[in-house]
């Protein structure tokens, strides 16, 4: 049973949390004062992170932060961290999360994504801690039949492995409340979250050539990339370009925190959508970023790319409605902030 507490009073688990949305949500734990315990295992993220939050936040919140290099699949370092630490919250990121590989690699990402899950909240019952958020997505929504996408809008079928594992923990910690109604559960519906914090430390920091639009500008921007491929510009959408609710990674951090002290010793389960409610097209996008970094940035035309729908935004008024979050950013302030990361880290951590 979860009861009511004051943030400095209040141990946060963040799994997950060296990575993009982990760490801007840390931030926002700290300085919000809670007490963050961190368990990564730095597979897809880096400890530099955690170090360029700690500089964020400054020496009196950064003592609130531990970190344990660990995988939530691994029991035994999860009952360690438990025994510890008297957790009484958890926010669980960690996953794996591109959507393209995880087409390729299936069992990896049902064993990996479901079974860290399952081992994390059967630890939490053992330590009688049963108040978990989950970092779930828009992609639950499959292909929307009609816009803007509320909660009560239906999940329907995912085009790839991982938007299944996210609609799959989803109705696993929902059939856990149902058996025990003392669990308190927050799912959180992420529409597309891009952007940096503003000191420019931390920000999205993909291996590879990025998969996801705005990485892929970002890079284009620095000269690492050529040109923009446009996937598509015959969709039924003003400029025949796909449009997505882009929600700026600061926002959606914030939501957390909102979600956090809402659920503060409630019990149930509730949906949120964390998104701006406005659309914004991958044209809109390349003007918006090349307005940020001061020059024209080139693109192409290519086919549409499979598994991609037209449109997608959210109605995130119950977010406002019930806990008084509202996103604050727009896409000029998205593209500036993750423009401003970029320019700084070429290449990411590693530089
Ligand atoms: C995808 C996933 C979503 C996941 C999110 C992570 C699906 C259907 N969507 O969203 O679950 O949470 O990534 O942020 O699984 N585009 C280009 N050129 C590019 C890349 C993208 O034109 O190089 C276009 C796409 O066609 C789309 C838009 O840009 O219209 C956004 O794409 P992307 O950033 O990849 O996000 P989603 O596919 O919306």
């Amino acid at each position: 049973m979860s009861t009511t507490l004051d943030p400095q009073d209040t141990c946060v688990l963040v799994t997950g949390g060296a990575g993009f949305i982990g760490s801007h949500t840390v931030v926002e734990l700290l300085q919000g004062g809670y007490r963050v315990v961190v368990v990564d295992d730095l597979s897809n993220s880096s400890e530099v992170a955690l170090e360029r939050v700690k500089q964020i936040v400054g020496e009196d919140a950064a003592e609130n932060l531990t970190f344990y290099q660990a995988n939530v699949l691994d029991r035994e370092a999860m009952e360690r961290i438990f025994t510890e630490h008297r957790i009484d919250r958890v926010i669980h990121f960690a996953g794996f999360k591109a959507v393209g590989e995880s087409v390729k690699k299936p069992i990896e990402y049902y064993h990996n994504n479901i079974e860290n899950t399952l081992v994390l909240v059967d630890v939490m019952r053992n330590h009688g801690c049963k108040s978990i958020i989950f970092s779930s997505s828009s992609t639950v929504y499959g292909d929307p039949d009609s816009l803007p996408l509320t909660e009560e809008s239906p999940k329907k079928a995912c085009t790839n492995p991982y938007g299944w594992t996210k609609w799959m923990i989803e109705q696993i910690l929902t059939d856990l409340h149902t058996a025990d109604p003392e669990w308190d559960v927050v799912i959180l519906r992420y529409f597309n979250p891009i952007g940096a914090h503003e000191s420019g430390l931390i920000g999205e920091d993909p291996k590879g050539i990025p998969n996801n639009l705005v990485p892929y500008v970002a890079q284009v921007a620095v000269g690492k990339l050529a040109a923009v491929q446009v996937f598509g510009d015959d969709y039924p959408t003003p400029d025949g370009t796909g449009v997505r609710d882009y929600i700026h990674v600061v926002d959606l951090a914030r939501g957390h925190v909102a979600a956090l002290n809402w659920m503060n010793g409630r019990e149930g389960v509730e949906i949120f959508n964390l998104g701006t409610g406005k659309g914004t097209s991958v044209l809109e996008v390349i003007r918006a970023f090349s307005k940020a970094c001061g020059k024209d940035l080139p693109y192409v035309i290519k086919p549409r790319r499979g598994g991609d729908i037209a449109e997608n935004f959210g109605d995130a008024s119950k977010a406002e409605r019930e806990m008084g979050w509202k996103a604050q950013y727009n896409i000029d302030d998205m593209c500036r902030d993750s423009w401003n990361w970029q320019s700084h880290n070429p290449d990411g951590f590693r530089s």
